[in-house]
């Protein structure tokens, strides 16, 4: 195909990239029609080759314009074509929806966090592993002490080893390695860690041999420690009923202290929390009847003292709460077996939506 006008309608006509192409190599290629044209000039006459010379190079030059522009607008309609069928609505809901929630356990340590922030206390962990100087020793619960076999420990069959110098336990401490039993060592570690004044709590797994519809063998606790100078009972309980009433998000609430015993606090107190059963719903608030709801006291001197601290100077006060049993009260859960089962049905109903964050202002798990 020669003839200017076929070339220019056949580039103009083809429908998409390769037919172009094939028009190209048609034309301008080394078996072209216009190459073969152009091979013509050099037989020419020279007064031919004046008049024809230009006349082919123009036409040489109309054809590759001609493919550059039709090739521009193929380009342009493939990308139109993509954008439209590439199109996504950011305004539509996920599809398929949300999956998957936030765990009961997670929602309540989210819960603990927001509110013990707002009384100014950090967020301390320590290690599941623990041993036994951390776990038992430093908090005075000495070998001897039956409190060792009242937290049905696991202990690790290998590991441990001899304590060498550096804060903690003195040299020559034979240590044991076990799953620690309470968040308690975490009060040690952090005393151990940074110097008072000191505000903090620490969520975590804690592990005991127990199991039935109230106990599993792992679980979730919560320590609170503060210690500075002139602590007394009066910070405990004012701390205490300040955290129940944002966790329970009820301004009616009457805490009760019970004389207790703790190796690690003197005094000891149980705390109960006033409640009441109407219609076999428990609800928080009124002192119609009672529910335990933690352990606490003032922090022991000796435990002050194994972590270094003058006890005459420092003084603190200390609790410890079961996280699982906090959910279930609030929550409204009886079997804590489910709380580990993993199963998705269950999460499904008692789980969290990933957006409600729990803040102050908010409601607390609102
Ligand atoms: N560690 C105790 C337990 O697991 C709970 C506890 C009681 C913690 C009193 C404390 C406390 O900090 O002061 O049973």
């Amino acid at each position: 195909m020669t003839d200017p006008t076929d070339l220019l309608a056949a580039i103009a006509a083809a429908p998409d990239l390769a037919t172009l192409d094939a028009v190209r190599v048609a034309a301008l290629g080394k078996a072209g029609s216009v190459t073969a044209l152009m091979k013509t000039l050099g037989a020419m006459a020279p007064d031919v080759r004046l008049i024809e010379g230009p006349r082919l190079n123009a036409l040489r030059e109309t054809v590759t314009a001609a493919i550059h522009q039709r090739k521009s607008d193929l380009d342009a309609a493939a990308l139109d074509a993509r954008l439209a069928s590439e199109r996504i609505d950011l305004t539509l809901p996920v599809s398929p929806g949300p999956a998957g929630t936030i765990h009961p356990v997670s929602q309540v340590m989210d819960e603990l966090a927001e509110i013990f922030a707002d009384l100014g206390f950090a967020v301390a962990d320590g290690p599941e592993i623990e041993d036994d100087w951390h776990n038992f020793t430093a908090l005075n619960i000495p070998e001897t002490h039956p409190a060792r076999a009242m937290h049905d420990t696991f202990y690790m069959a290998q590991g441990g080893g001899v304590a060498d110098e550096g804060a903690g336990p003195p040299r020559g401490t034979v240590l044991r390695h076990l799953l620690r039993t309470h968040t308690s060592p975490v009060q040690i570690r952090t005393m151990l860690k940074q110097p008072p004044p000191i505000r903090i709590i620490a969520p975590g797994r804690t592990y005991r041999s127990d199991s039935d519809a109230t106990h599993t063998p792992m679980f979730h606790q919560v320590e609170g420690l503060v210690i500075d100078r002139g602590i007394h009972m009066g910070h405990l309980k004012w701390t205490l009923e300040t955290f129940v009433k944002a966790f329970f998000e009820v301004d009616d609430v009457t805490l009760r202290l019970r004389p207790s015993y703790f190796p690690f606090t003197e005094p000891s107190v149980e705390v109960d929390v006033g409640c009441s059963w109407a219609g076999g719903t428990l609800s928080i608030g009124g002192a119609e009847s009672w529910l335990e709801i933690l352990g606490s006291g003032m922090v022991h001197p000796r435990v002050i003292a194994a972590c270094g601290l003058d006890p005459d100077e420092w003084q603190g006060f200390a609790f410890g709460c079961g996280i699982d049993r906090l959910a279930m009260l609030k929550y409204g859960m009886t079997d804590l077996r489910a709380f580990f089962d993993g199963d998705a049905r269950w999460l499904r109903h008692y789980g969290f939506k990933a957006t409600d964050v729990p803040t102050l202002s908010g409601g607390v798990g609102a």
